[in-house]
C-alpha cells in the first residue's frame, strides 16, 4: 500500500513511525514533513490545504490511502475532494469537521444529542453577549466560534474581564474566527482526552491521554499547544469512558449521521470529569498534538490497520490489542514559546539516542540545515517513551531529554505530575 500522510509536526512524525512498522506499508510519503520525518520517509512539498493539488499528487504517485493529520485541510474540505476522486482517506468531511471548526455548531449538535456539556449562549453582537455575562456572573468562558489555533478561549474570572474579552473578539482579535462568540458556563473538574475512531456508524475507543497546556511547572503560566502528555489518563476510568461513549460520543455520532454528515476519522473528545461524571469541553476532528505521540507509541503498527478499518467502514469487526503499558512525551520548546522565540538553534546529541519501540524522539518543528538539525518552530522535539509504569516511561523520557543539547531550548520537568503523585 502506498500511503500519504498530510502534515509536518510531531503528530505526523509519530503517525509515520507507526505506519512504517506495519508490513502493509510499501511506500510512505509525508507532506510537507520535517527533518525528523525526512529521516524515515519521503517528504513532498505540497499545499496540503489545496484539495486539487493533493488529489493530483495522489494520482501521479499512485497513492492508495491518505491520512490527514491537522484540522486545517479537513476544515478546507480536502477529505471531500479526495473521496470524490475515489481515494481512500482517513479524516472527516468538511461538514463533519465543523465539530472542531465551529463551537456553536458543536453546542447545537450536543443539544440535539442530549450530550452533557456547559450551558451556553451564542452571539453575533457584543451587547447581547455582555448582557448574558451579566445575567450569568463569573467565572465564565468566552470562546471565538471558529478555528483560532487553540487561542480563542478566554476563561474570565470577573464579568469585567469577560466584557473585555467579548470586545476583543468582536473587535477582530481572532480575525474571522471571532465574528461569532459562544459564552459558556465555567466547568470545574479534571480534564482528560478520549480518542475514538469512527466510521460513520461504529465507534472504537483507541486510548485516553492527558496533556499539560500551561507552559510552566505546576501547570502555571500562559496556554500552549501542549507541553507534554501521557497515556492512559488515570482519571478516565473504564466506567467514565463507558459513560462518555453512551452519553456523549455515540449520541453525537448518531446526530451527525441523522444530519447527513456521518463522521469518519478520529474524534478527540476533551472531557471535564467531576464526581465520576464526564461533560464535553470540546471536540477536535484530528489526533491531539502531542497526545498522538503517546497513543502511537502504545498502538504501534496496528494504528494503520485501525485507521484503514475506519476509512473502509468496518470498525465493527476491528479490535485494539491493548498492552498494559504507559507512555509519556516531553515537549522541548524554544525559549520564549508560546510567545515569540528564536529559530535556527543547532540541536546536538540526537544521534546517540535510542530509536526503539519504547523510546523515540519525534520532531515537531525541526529543519535540516547543512547537515545539522535546527529548531524551526516553537515546539521543536517530542521526547517520547513507554514503560510498564508511568514512572518508568517518565524516567526513560527524561533520560533522553538530558542527553539532548538544545541551546535556547527548555522543557517542563513535571510532565505527568498528577498521575505520578
Ligand atoms: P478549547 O479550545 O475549547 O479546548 O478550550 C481550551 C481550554 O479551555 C480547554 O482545554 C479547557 O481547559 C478550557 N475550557 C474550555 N471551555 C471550558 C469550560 N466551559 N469550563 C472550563 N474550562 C474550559
Ligand atoms: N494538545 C492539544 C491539541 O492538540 O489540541
Amino acid at each position: 500500500m502506498n500511503i500519504l500522510i498530510l502534515g509536518g509536526g510531531g503528530r505526523e512524525h509519530s503517525l509515520a513511525w507507526a505506519v512504517l512498522q506495519n508490513p502493509k506499508c510499501d511506500r510512505l510519503v509525508v507532506a510537507p514533513g520535517n527533518a525528523g520525518i525526512a529521516a524515515i520517509a519521503e517528504c513532498a512539498a505540497l499545499d496540503i490545504e489545496d484539495g486539487g493539488a493533493v488529489a493530483g499528487f495522489v494520482t501521479e504517485e499512485a497513492i492508495d490511502f491518505v491520512i490527514i493529520g491537522p484540522e486545517a485541510p479537513l476544515a478546507a474540505g480536502v477529505a471531500d475532494r479526495l473521496r470524490d476522486a475515489g481515494v481512500l482517506v482517513f479524516g472527516p468531511s468538511q461538514a463533519a469537521a465543523q465539530l472542531e471548526a465551529s463551537k456553536a455548531f458543536t453546542k447545537q449538535v450536543c443539544d440535539a444529542a442530549g450530550a452533557p456539556t456547559a450551558a451556553y449562549g451564542h452571539f453575533t453582537d457584543a451587547a447581547a453577549a455582555k448582557a448574558y455575562v451579566t445575567a450569568q456572573g463569573a467565572p465564565i468562558v468566552i470562546k471565538a466560534d471558529g478555528l483560532a489555533a487553540g487561542k480563542g478561549v478566554i476563561i474570565a474570572e470577573t464579568a469585567e474581564a469577560a466584557h473585555a474579552a467579548i470586545d476583543d473578539m468582536f473587535g477582530g482579535a481572532f480575525g474571522g474566527a471571532g465574528a461569532e462568540v459562544v459564552v459558556e458556563e465555567f466547568m470545574d473538574g479534571e480534564e482528560a482526552s478520549f480518542f475514538v475512531l469512527c466510521d460513520g456508524t461504529n465507534v472504537l475507543p483507541i486510548g485516553t491521554a492527558q496533556d499539560h497546556k500551561r507552559v510552566g511547572a505546576g501547570d502555571t503560566g500562559p496556554n500552549t499547544g501542549g507541553m507534554g502528555a501521557y497515556s492512559p489518563a488515570p482519571v478516565l476510568t473504564d466506567a467514565i469512558a463507558e459513560r462518555a461513549l453512551a452519553e456523549i460520543i455515540r449520541p453525537t455520532m448518531a446526530e451527525m449521521a441523522a444530519r447527513g454528515m456521518p463522521y469518519q476519522g478520529v474524534l478527540y473528545a476533551g472531557l471535564m470529569i467531576k464526581d465520576g461524571a464526564p461533560r464535553l469541553v470540546e471536540y477536535n476532528v484530528r489526533f491531539g498534538d502531542p497526545e498522538c505521540q503517546v497513543l502511537m507509541m502504545r498502538l504501534g503498527a496496528q494504528a494503520l490497520d485501525l485507521m484503514q478499518a475506519a476509512a473502509e467502514a468496518r470498525l465493527d469487526t476491528a479490535q485494539v490489542n491493548w498492552a498494559d503499558d504507559h507512555a509519556m512525551t516531553v515537549v522541548m520548546a524554544a525559549d520564549g514559546y508560546p510567545g515569540s522565540y528564536a529559530k535556527g538553534a543547532v540541536i546536538r546529541g540526537l544521534d546517540g539516542l535510542p530509536e526503539t519501540s519504547s523510546q523515540m524522539v519525534f520532531h515537531a518543528g525541526s529543519k535540516r540545515v547543512d547537515g545539522d538539525i535546527t529548531a524551526s518552530g516553537g515546539r521543536v522535539l517530542n521526547v517520547t517513551a513507554r514503560g510498564a509504569q508511568l514512572s518508568e516511561a517518565a524516567a526513560r523520557a527524561y533520560e533522553m531529554v538530558d542527553q539532548i543539547d538544545f541551546p535556547g531550548g527548555f522543557c517542563r520537568r513535571d510532565i505527568g505530575w498528577r498521575a505520578l503523585d
